[in-house]
């Protein structure tokens, strides 16, 4: 007996309904989603992949809602688009919210999606990128969609240092449905329309009359320089996803692999003769840690990670000889480079970030101590110093710590020195290793005899310049093997590139554990 349908109309049929999703909120939502600037779910994906490899998984996924004239209401995929694909030929899986249908909210079945996604991307070891774009919980599907959350953030959590997941915010993102992206690895926001809050204005208003715009509340910018949860601001979609193809390209595809490794032309020996010359005669002179590690790292090209954030620190990606390294910096530009409790939860993470995907860690060392005051105390600078010791000292990728200048007292253990477990500490001549800077050091330890002294003022430069001499160098610290390697600064990028290459397969394992209690 012939089947009902011949099958040219059943190919006809799946023409029709994949259409139909294809169509998603239809033209007039289309419409106000191009008005405001926004690439739909689908041109996200587009755009995104390399071109022909996206492989739509679930299209014909629909809600098993009835509440409120659900069972009548047709969600276009559930309004996400999931699946997977190449990125410069590399396979990432992706979950794509599509606001013109019903905003984007999520219900039980988009959640179902969107886990399938994060267990594929677990079980295949490929990065997962979420462009998030949505009302928030379905109203009309009540619990059921905050169950669908919670679904999604354990397995976010389950995938965490198991996968990279990077999320992008471009469009509303509020109440609890911020805590995906919170426990995801990067965040990139787009300006003007990519928000993220927990209460919005209209509620924070009736609680306690305070006044302000979804933009100031959680924009971009607010997220990349006061809250510093977002990692990168991004101008538009296609900005924000050239960035996020950028930080791919950085990457290994999941804790199983080494970052990949590019032709580099920049070669391996270069000798940068400008470093010889780029550290102050004067301790108290600044200069700008990030343009010395450009005459470092290949090409002079780094990835700055939370840029606007903790300014003091430098969180970076750059290669060397072609290998993806992970850079943690003091800025003296900034505060003197002193080490505050933000700056120290921003490089503790990117340690910790490099640490699960097998990216070695450079350090470079320019740093005058903790940020003193009761702000700072009171703020749990004990506490957010601790994350730094403790994630250098848990780190088991090839170290390597720079001391190019100043490295004093608990911050120059917080820096990654000799005691923190890295293969190799190189020192410049200019370092200076010691408890405090000579002037502290003079006017604690010999306040008495200066005050006694004939000649106060003299007496107080005659030991400084004691102390400087004796401890503000890196020989004291070479004499005992707290350096590895005391070097021409010019000889710094061969030095790191061959200790990179003769400590790639150390073997360092952690005592067995379940996890270790990091002081968060
Ligand atoms: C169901 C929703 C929705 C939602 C939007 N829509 N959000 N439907 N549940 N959460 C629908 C609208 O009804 C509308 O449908 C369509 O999407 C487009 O929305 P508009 O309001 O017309 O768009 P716009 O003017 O651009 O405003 C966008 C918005 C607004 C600011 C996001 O829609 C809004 O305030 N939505 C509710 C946000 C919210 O409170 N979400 C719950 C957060 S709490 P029609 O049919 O008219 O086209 C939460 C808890 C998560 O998420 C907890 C996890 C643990």
């Amino acid at each position: 007996m012939a089947d009902f349908l011949t099958t040219a109309e059943k190919l006809e049929q799946f023409r029709e309904r994949d259409a139909k999703v294809n169509a998603m909120g239809g033209p007039k939502m289309l419409e106000k989603q191009k008005n405001l600037g926004k690439m739909t779910a689908r041109e996200r994906i587009d755009v995104f992949f390399d071109k022909g490899t996206f492989v739509e998984i679930d299209k014909f996924v629909t809600h098993h809602s009835t509440f409120f004239g659900m069972d009548k209401r047709e969600v276009p995929a559930d309004a996400v688009v999931c699946g997977y694909g190449k990125v410069d030929g590399r396979t990432v899986f992706i979950f794509s919210q599509d606001f013109t249908s019903m905003g984007g909210s999520m219900g039980e079945w988009q959640a179902n999606k969107i886990c399938k996604i994060l267990e594929m991307a677990m079980a295949m070891g490929a990065p997962v990128v979420g462009f998030n774009d949505s009302g928030g919980a379905r109203i009309q599907e009540g619990m059921f969609s905050l169950s669908g959350y919670g679904k999604i953030f354990f397995r976010n959590t389950r995938a965490s240092g198991v996968v990279p997941q990077i999320t992008c915010i471009m469009g509303p993102t509020a109440g609890g449905a911020v805590y995906s992206p919170a426990i995801m690895d990067y965040i990139f926001m787009v300006k003007g329309y990519g928000q993220m809050y927990i209460t919005g204005p209209e509620v924070i208003k009736a609680a306690t009359g305070e006044i302000i715009t979804n933009e100031e509340l959680g924009g971009a910018v607010t997220h990349t320089k006061i809250s510093g949860y977002a990692h990168w601001a991004c101008e538009d979609d296609t900005d924000c996803i050239a960035r996020v193809k950028e930080l791919l390209s950085y990457l290994p595809s999941s804790n199983r692999e080494k970052p990949p490794v590019y032709p580099c032309e920049d070669p391996a020996d270069r000798c940068e003769e400008k470093l010889n010359t780029f550290i102050p005669n004067s301790s108290n002179r600044v200069f700008n840690m990030r343009n010395l590690i450009k005459l470092v790292v290949d090409n002079g090209e780094i990835l700055e990670v939370m840029k606007d954030y903790a300014p003091n620190m430098l969180t970076l990606f750059a290669r060397m000889n072609g290998q993806t390294i992970g850079i943690i910096a003091n800025q003296p530009q900034m505060m003197s480079g002193c080490l505050d409790v933000n700056c120290s939860d921003k490089a503790a993470r990117h340690i910790r970030f490099c640490d699960c995907f097998n990216i070695p860690i450079v350090t470079f060392v320019d740093v005058p101590g903790f940020l003193p005051g009761k702000g700072q105390e009171w703020g749990g600078i004990i506490r957010h110093g601790a994350k730094m010791l403790f994630a250098y000292s848990e780190a088991t990728v090839p170290k390597i710590t720079v001391i190019v200048r100043k490295a004093y007292g608990g911050s120059y253990m917080a820096m990654c020195s000799k005691d923190m477990g890295p293969d190799m500490v190189i020192a410049w001549p200019t370092a200076q290793i010691a408890v405090m800077g000579a002037e502290g050091a003079a006017n604690i330890v010999w306040r008495k005899d200066i005050a006694a002294a004939e000649d106060p003022e003299a007496k107080r430069a005659e030991l400084v310049q004691a102390y400087d001499e004796l401890f503000n160098n890196p020989y004291i610290a070479a004499s005992k093997g707290h350096i590895d390697c005391v070097l021409e600064p010019k000889l710094t990028r061969p030095t790191i590139i061959s200790a990179l290459d003769a400590f790639k397969d150390k073997v360092d394992k952690l005592p067995w554990k379940k996890h270790g209690n990091i002081p968060l």
